[in-house]
């Protein structure tokens, strides 16, 4: 498959040039594109072959449900079941970061809710997003634009770099906002349940939703209940073994022994880089730990940096949990296969080598 690449500008968008890929949404064709959060991959969801075509491209498993992309609150009812106090909510949240997980209406086709009673929506707060969906005429269904169990795509490098040739068209408007995928909320239980930490902290969200649970998943722990269908699988894991310090103190001890176990690469902040030089260790840095949004919108292609380099392993640093990084801990615990290493004697069992 040709695979088309359109350039936008991500604030003022030509909207002759979304246009087109509006043409390819319209006659059922699939086609990325940036939004606030990361990159997604959309089809028309009212539309059961086209959103069929998103499973193949990415390898995705037909059970994983996918999030309807709106371009505004008053589209609800088209594909959820709607009261006042939703409404209410939905307009206080969007556009932004955050996903409702509500009662489905009846005529949204299988694929895009994978048969489940319930359906996850968003209004992305991204200009070229916003246009696509206008300009489309119809909701887009779009989960994030990787193959299945990468990091999400952060800018359209990423996205080329998974699905060049697998898909119609790429909108690449550079990188993206928050760099963390929305913060999703099950509105259909009471009260409402985190079911992915994301762009958007818990705190923000309750004073407009009330008092939200936050299971121990949210946190990224390993656990046997998968709380959203995706969380289950395997996820933004680069090719190469990471390993979480579990602890801030103990980050450069673990990370130095490390260097008798093969070659590390450093994931860690900028604040952490002049420790990590004079350990004579490559360093990948994500972002500013004192400004963690710096942190979310370094954090998958700093998974991907890894991959590029000659390096045998990632040591990760741990960051703080509040706001969004619960999202940033929730990804990072994920991609290393939940593997969190609290003295430098766990290594050779973590990396399945001998040091
Ligand atoms: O920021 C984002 O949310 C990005 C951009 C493109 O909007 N999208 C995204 O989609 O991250 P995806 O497919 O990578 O993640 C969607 C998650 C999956 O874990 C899926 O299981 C969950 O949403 N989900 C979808 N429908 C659901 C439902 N009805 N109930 C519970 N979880 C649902
Ligand atoms: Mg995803």
């Amino acid at each position: 498959m040709n695979t088309e690449i359109i350039k936008v500008d991500p604030i003022e968008p030509d909207r002759k040039s979304v246009m087109r890929a509006a043409r390819i949404i319209r006659k059922g064709g699939i086609v990325a594109f940036p939004t606030e959060t990361v990159y997604g991959l959309g089809a028309d969801a009212f539309n059961e072959a086209a959103a069929g075509k998103i499973f193949e491209a990415k390898g995705r498993p037909r059970d994983n449900p996918l999030i309807v992309h709106l371009k505004g609150a008053e589209q609800l009812e088209l594909v959820s079941l709607v009261n006042e106090e939703i409404m209410n909510v939905a307009r206080k949240v969007w556009p932004g970061p955050v996903t409702l997980v509500l009662p489905r209406a009846h005529d949204l086709p299988d694929p895009v809710t994978s048969g489940l009673k319930t359906v996850a929506v968003r209004v992305p707060a991204h200009p070229v997003a916003l246009a696509l969906i206008e300009l489309s005429g119809t909701p887009i269904a779009a989960p994030s634009a990787n193959l299945a169990g990468k990091p999400s795509p952060t800018n359209a490098k990423h996205v080329i770099e998974d699905l060049q040739g697998r898909v119609d068209a790429i909108i690449d408007a550079g990188e993206t906002f928050f760099g963390v995928e929305s913060t999703i909320v099950n509105l259909a239980v009471n009260p409402p349940v985190l079911l992915r930490p994301g762009a958007l902290g818990t705190e923000e969200l309750e004073p407009i939703i009330g008092k939200i649970t936050v299971p121990e998943e949210a946190h990224g722990y390993e656990s046997e209940v998968a709380i959203a269908p995706g969380m289950k699988y395997r996820h933004y894991a680069p090719a190469k073994r990471v390993v979480l310090a579990g602890d801030r103190k103990n980050y450069l001890k673990i990370l130095e022994r490390s260097a008798g176990c093969g070659i590390p690469a450093a994931i860690c902040s900028e604040e952490m880089k002049p420790a990590v030089d004079a350990l004579g260790i490559r360093s990948i840095i994500i972002g500013r730990e004192s400004d963690l949004y710096t942190v979310a919108r370094g954090l998958f292609s700093s998974l991907r940096i890894l991959d590029e380099t000659d390096a045998d392993f990632g040591v990760a640093q741990p960051f703080d949990e509040r706001g969004i990084g619960l999202a940033i801990m929730n990804r990072l615990r994920k991609a290393t296969g939940h593997t969190i290493i609290n003295s430098p004697d766990e290594l050779p069992h973590a990396l399945y080598r001998q040091c």
